[in-house]
């Protein structure tokens, strides 16, 4: 039923009748479309399931547009990103774009749909507000970490789990709970893969997080456990560029302590806690889609 969140997409794109835009938007590769398989399977394929899985992931494409060029990426989806193409204003405005008509589509759905989701925008963004902040400095605070990704990732994949409840008229805060897990998982491996993979498997830059001033969780771990002259080099390389030397240390003193088994064990805690929920509410099927979120390579 992927297929009909895909003709729903093109026909919201379509009725934007401009033909640039049009164009910009065929030339985005879709991505893994995770969130719409996640409301597809709460809520099923009633036309509403799939409209709000549509809105989702045109929300999602928006807001990679945007987070591209906040990280000055540009690779998307294994294909030069639509910054590196068109330059930053040409992304800026697709993203607003498939916003807006997100926002605009939303009111044919409900007035419930509509609060959860927008709201999980506005988190979004001021979790990516905060990320960008953040990167300013090394942050050693694990518990900013945790509210910035569940601020910028986490919030939509709880949204959309909730608003598929609401469709499905099932009670929307365990579903909420369990979305937020996978959310919080989710980023937790895709900050970790910025580390262990490479850019060819990943489909967007490799090690880049830290060049870019991000100190993801398993740098936070990494920095609580080696000695004083270690979290100097370690600062020491934070935002900038990484020769070869630089890159093999921070992988080597990763690997050493052990650091990404660590993360990865936070990880399936939390998507554990969510299978069980949902389990316990009777919803076995959701536990594959909660693995696929985090066994995954890109
Ligand atoms: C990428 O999300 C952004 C993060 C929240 C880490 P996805 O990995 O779901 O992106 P696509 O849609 O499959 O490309
Ligand atoms: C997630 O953060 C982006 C959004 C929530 C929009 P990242 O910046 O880590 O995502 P990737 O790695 O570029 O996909
Ligand atoms: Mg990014
Ligand atoms: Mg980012
Ligand atoms: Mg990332």
């Amino acid at each position: 039923m992927l297929s009909a969140v895909e003709r729903k997409i093109e026909q919201f794109v379509t009725a934007l009748n401009d033909k640039e835009v049009i164009s910009l938007y065929a030339k985005l590769p879709h991505g893994k479309r995770l969130r719409a398989k996640l409301i597809l399977k709460i809520a099923g394929t009633s036309l509403s399931a799939v409209k709000t899985a549509a809105i989702v992931e045109m929300i999602h494409a928006a807001s990679l547009l945007h987070d591209d060029v906040l990280d000055d990426a540009d690779t998307r989806r294994s294909q030069p990103s639509l910054n590196a193409l068109y330059g930053n204003k040409t992304a800026i405005m697709l993203g607003d774009i498939l916003y807006s008509k997100g926002f605009f589509e939303l009111n044919n759905i409900s007035a419930e749909v509509a609060k959860i989701v927008s709201n999980a925008v506005t988190q979004l963004s001021l979790g990516e507000l905060k990320d960008v902040s953040l990167s300013r400095r090394f942050n050693t605070d694990k518990e900013i970490y945790l509210e910035m990704i569940y601020q910028k990732t986490a919030s939509l994949i709880e949204a959309s789990a909730g608003a598929a409840a609401v469709l499905a008229g099932k009670p929307k805060e365990p579903y909420m709970t369990y979305g937020r897990n996978l959310g919080l998982a989710f980023q937790m491996i895709d900050d970790m893969l910025d580390i262990t993979s490479d850019a060819v498997t990943l489909g967007k830059p490799a090690l880049h997080d830290f060049v870019e001033g991000k100190t993801t969780l398993p740098y936070i771990y990494l920095y609580d456990v080696l000695d004083t002259a270690g979290k100097e080099r370690l600062a020491s390389l934070h935002g900038r560029v990484l020769d070869t030397d630089a890159q093999n240390w921070i992988k080597v003193h990763m690997e050493e302590k052990q650091i990404l088994l660590k993360c990865y064990a936070q990880a399936k805690e939390l998507i554990e806690e969510a299978v069980e929920l949902m389990n316990s509410h009777g919803e076995t099927s959701l536990s594959d889609i909660a693995l696929e979120m985090i066994e995954r390579d890109f």
